[in-house]
């Protein structure tokens, strides 16, 4: 039977992405979305690449008795987790704001599916909860901890849901944590639209790239790595997503809290990233090596065999992939949605 799933934060960078492949997968999609940063067209961008309708409420999640009436309206069989804020710098300035969005939208999302009898969700972790650790690349059993009140939140998060399991059984919970998305849909119908000076660095490069703006800024070339940059582990938004569709199908054989690393298992150096999006595009992007940021690590990335073992998923896409499409969408999309 047709699975319905109720996807949070859905018209969102990664949420959209996500829909596209559940529709694409034949599950029935309902998105709820404030809308606080993202677009209404992202999820008409997805009707359109999929050839389906599914309903999209403005709604949002700390709003308990509209989010209750979604859940009374819809036969809904599991939540996929997404609405939340992610931006570090901006979590550092208003912790109130992050601790209340992303922790008390999640306890009221969790209240309301309890009421509502859905107790499966997969739900948006990040690397970020494996802290100031070096000792790549991670496994889920690595120590964890958080540097900032966005990476707190996670974290706190991660233990209410694993809490949640073991005061009511019936809950199956999948922590995914996930590494560096870029990218984007091959379509460039839809991508990352950030708000101001993009954080992450995939954006930044495209806006460079397309002439938003100047220079790139590189945060320090001299941690103990090759060339001296830092380096991540980049993986494409369309892997990311097919890694929810696996979780979803996996739900049926799990029993309380699973956790996921979603990675290629490839550290990338920021000066990679930047050499192949010019020799893939054709575009040089000029930049310049400012200090590092504060609370930024040498390396991270990902093991992600437990994936790859219990969820048969591994990202296929490359970093020749990642650049192609993030350019083809911010060609396409010079001012994102707007
Ligand atoms: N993008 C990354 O690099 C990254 C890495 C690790 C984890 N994550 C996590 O993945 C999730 C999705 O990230 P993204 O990059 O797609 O971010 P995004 O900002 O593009 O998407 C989040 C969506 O949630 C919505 N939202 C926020 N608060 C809400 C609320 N109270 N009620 C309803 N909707 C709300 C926003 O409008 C937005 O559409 C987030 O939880 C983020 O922390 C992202």
């Amino acid at each position: 039977m047709q699975q319905t799933i109720l996807v949070t934060g859905g018209a969102g960078y990664i949420g959209s992405h996500t829909c596209v492949c559940l529709l694409e997968a034949g599950y029935q999609v309902i998105v709820v979305d404030n809308f606080s940063n993202s677009n209404i067209i992202a999820p008409e961008r997805v009707q359109q690449i999929t050839g389906k309708t599914f309903t999209v409420h403005p709604v949002d999640i700390c709003d308990r008795k509209t989010l209750a009436a979604v859940f009374a309206e819809h036969d809904i069989d599991a939540v996929i987790h997404f609405a939340g804020f992610k931006a570090v710098g901006e979590s550092i300035e208003q912790p109130l704001n992050y601790y209340h969005n992303n922790i008390y939208g999640t306890i009221t999302l969790c209240e309301v599916m309890a009421e509502a009898g859905v107790k499966t969700m997969i739900f948006s972790s990040s690397a970020t909860v494996y802290g100031m650790n070096d000792n790549v690349p991670f496994k889920e059993s690595a120590p964890t901890s958080a540097t900032n009140p966005y990476g707190h939140t996670k974290l706190f998060i991660e233990q209410i849901l694993q809490d949640v399991c073991i005061a009511d059984p019936e809950w199956t919970v999948t922590l995914l944590r996930y590494f560096n998305p870029v990218g984007a849909h091959h379509s460039g119908l839809i991508g990352e639209d950030p708000n101001g000076v993009p954080n992450n660095l995939m954006p930044f490069i495209s806006q460079v790239a397309v002439g938003r703006l100047k220079k790139l800024k590189i945060f320090g070339n001299d941690y103990p790595t090759p060339d001296g940059t830092g380096v991540r582990d980049y993986i494409h938004v369309i892997d990311l997503a097919d890694g929810h569709v696996k979780a979803l199908e996996s739900t049926g054989k799990q029993k309380g809290v699973a956790i996921y690393n979603l990675g290629t298992g490839h550290g990338i150096s920021v000066l990679d990233v930047v050499t192949t999006f010019e020799k893939i595009n054709g575009i040089p992007i000029p930049y310049k090596i400012v200090p590092r940021r504060p609370g930024d690590i040498a390396s991270s990335f990902a093991d992600p065999k437990k994936a790859k073992n219990i969820l048969q998923w591994i990202a296929k896409k490359t970093l020749e992939d990642m650049v192609r499409d993030a350019w083809n969408w911010q060609q396409k999309n010079p001012n994102g949605y707007a």
